[in-house]
């Protein structure tokens, strides 16, 4: 080994042996004559010292060293003098004596310092992301990575499931985003994709017999970039046959227990809660509820129906829904914070956003005249309002109402402080609408992919062709607000999957041109299966409590699907194109 030690282990253990360290000079001060400089490497700092009456050379060789260069030093460990010793870090009580210096590489003046605490752009961070990696927090959440990743391995194996690969390049699987696509050299006109999920492989491999399958895989997806989404991410896949819901939640559970007392040393509590898409949706105003803290919202719509207030009672009439919550401790908000909170909601489609402020003995408001004091006082015992809370209601289509509301309640918890961060709430979202009806497109989509298997009493409606109101066996599993995995049990019977296909609206021409290998395997015996699919990024970003996933990626794009470290994407040489069969022309919607 070129080194004996790492630049975090050595303490007054070591007093006086020789030793060598490597690593990158981390920060230098001159007092004097004497310079001491701070060397790094994965595992810590390490003090190192230059005194030009204990070794001439050295502190010669030593005015050469900047930040960065990568060097080897050997030396002395003596103690630290005791008014110099620093508690924060391990090797605190020690420095090393430098008798003799070798660089490896000198470094230019770097764009940002290498340390934790920099207040330094995202764009110049991602960069020059080799430097930004080196930073001890980087390298903490690599780690964490890999551990996470290596639990997970290791548990799913002693389960039983095995690691398959799938294909990279391959034809899509519809998991809601567009592809990207690569063309073919050898099939010109042709192209693959890259896979959105290893949906349909897992599927196969069910057929195959496989049983039990996870992969720690790659998914690529072209979709509108947001803090918890990349086009390229990681997924855990998982897949398992001869089960139900509570087989596959059963193995997740202990999965998560096992992970989060590994990672983070807390006792998770199973099984999980379950609560139905219904109740998040009317209850939370979202599917991925944040359960962490209960400001809820309440169905009014059959309360205001008679009143005399004709917004609520038109829109009432009409099949919308008139939602409510109390905001604690928003009595008080002025004109400009309501003018606000509307503005806000409006950015959910909401039309606008009544209130109601409630007082000790009384309810106020603009529009009280319109309701009865039994009326008022409903409003106040089902949303709970106490004194000092505003009652906020919008009336609107059940869906812009309850988005709206659930927007708002979380932006509520967030600006009261009433999301206590320690917790960590999981829940499985269960029993959601297997579609969904794409008003833009006027045709069926499927809520989750159109693999999904649905409850079997719901069968009827499926042959009776009332889509809307079939409930999948597809479940979500939802942690602190966020979506941190989804799945499903999949349908294994082809003559149900050309039906749903049909339900979405595919012509026998398209379905068997995009599933049609799946629908053929599935003449060969497939087994009842079903299976699971977590964002491993979302996960990470939560052990490390980064609020986006580019934190936990080592090399991420922006928000803008760019590379800043390589450039990419970037234009290609003719020639490469040529032999694709390509040729570039402008793209008329873009101008
Ligand atoms: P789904 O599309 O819901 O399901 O994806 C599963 C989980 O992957 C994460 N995720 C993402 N993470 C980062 N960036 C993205 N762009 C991104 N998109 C999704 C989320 C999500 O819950 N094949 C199905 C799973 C199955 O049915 O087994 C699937 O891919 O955490």
């Amino acid at each position: 080994m070129i080194r004996t030690h790492t630049c975090g282990e050595l303490t007054l253990k070591e007093k006086g042996k020789k030793v060598v360290l490597c690593g990158w000079i981390a920060s230098r001060r001159d007092h004097g004559d004497i310079i001491f400089m701070d060397i790094r490497d994965k595992y810590g700092i390490t003090q190192i010292v230059f005194d030009p009456e204990k070794n001439k050379d050295a502190h010669m060789e030593a005015h050469e060293l900047r930040n960065e260069y990568c060097v080897k030093i050997t030396g002395l460990i003596s103690p630290r003098p005791a008014d110099t010793v620093n508690k924060k870090i391990p090797t605190g009580e020690v420095e090393v004596e430098v008798e003799r210096i070798d660089i490896f590489s000198k470094s230019d003046t770097p764009p940002f310092e290498v340390r934790d605490d920099i207040d330094v752009s995202e764009e110049m961070r991602l960069k020059y992301r080799y430097l930004d990696l080196r930073r001890s927090s980087m390298q903490r959440k690599l780690t964490v990575k890999h551990k996470a990743y290596k639990f997970v391995s290791d548990f799913l194996d002693q389960e039983g499931f095995i690691s398959v690969e799938t294909p990279m390049l391959t034809k899509s699987t519809p998991e809601g985003a567009r592809d990207y696509l690569v063309p073919s050299r050898l099939h010109e006109g042709s192209f693959y994709a890259l896979p959105q999920s290893p949906q349909i492989f897992k599927q196969l491999l069910m057929v195959s017999g496989a049983e039990k399958y996870f992969q720690i895989v790659r998914c690529f997806r072209d979709e509108d970039l947001r803090a918890d989404r990349q086009p390229e991410f990681t997924q855990l896949d998982m897949e398992m046959s001869f089960v139900e819901e509570e087989d596959i939640w059963d193995v997740c559970e202990r999965l998560f227990q096992g992970l989060f007392k590994k990672v983070l040393e807390i006792d998770i509590p199973t099984p999980f809660p379950r609560m139905d898409y219904e109740e998040a949706v009317t209850r939370y105003g979202s599917d991925k509820p944040d359960t962490r803290f209960d400001v809820l919202l309440n169905d009014l719509t059959e309360d205001v129906a008679g009143s005399d207030f004709k917004i609520f009672k038109d829109i009432a009439s009409s099949g919308g829904k008139i939602m409510a919550l109390a905001a604690p401790g928003y009595g008080s908000s002025s004109r400009k914070e309501i003018d606000d909170l509307t503005s806000f909601v409006s950015d959910y489609g909401a039309k606008g956003l009544a209130y109601f402020k409630v007082e000790e003995n009384e309810i106020t408001s603009a529009i009280t005249k319109f309701f009865s004091p039994e009326l008022l006082e409903t409003f106040r015992s089902k949303t709970g309002a106490r004194p000092g809370d505003m009652i906020f209601m919008v009336a609107d289509s059940k869906e812009v109402a309850c988005n709206a509301l659930g927007a708002l309640r979380l932006l509520i918890g967030k600006k009261k402080n009433l999301v206590d961060d320690k917790k960590f709430n999981f829940l499985w979202v269960v029993n959601f609408p297997l579609f969904k009806y794409d008003k833009e497109n006027k045709r069926w989509a499927s809520e989750h992919h159109p693999f999904t298997s649905f409850r079997a009493e719901d069968k009827a409606l499926i042959e009776n062709n009332e889509p809307g109101k079939v409930r999948s066996l597809s479940y979500d599993l939802v942690l602190n607000g966020s979506e941190i995995g989804s799945g499903s049990i999949r349908i294994h019977d082809r003559e149900i999957q050309k039906k749903i296909f049909d339900i979405l609206g595919l012509t026998e021409e398209e379905y068997k041109n995009k599933f049609g290998f799946l629908l053929e395997a599935f003449n060969y015996g497939p087994p009842p299966h079903g299976g699971v699919a977590f964002g491993l990024d979302r996960l990470v970003a939560l052990f490390t409590n980064d609020s986006s996933i580019r934190e936990v990626i080592p090399f991420p794009k922006t928000q803008k699907g760019t590379c800043l470290l390589t450039d990419a994407p970037s234009k290609v040489d003719d020639e490469q194109l040529r032999e694709l069969g390509i040729r570039l022309r402008k793209n008329k919607d873009k101008g």
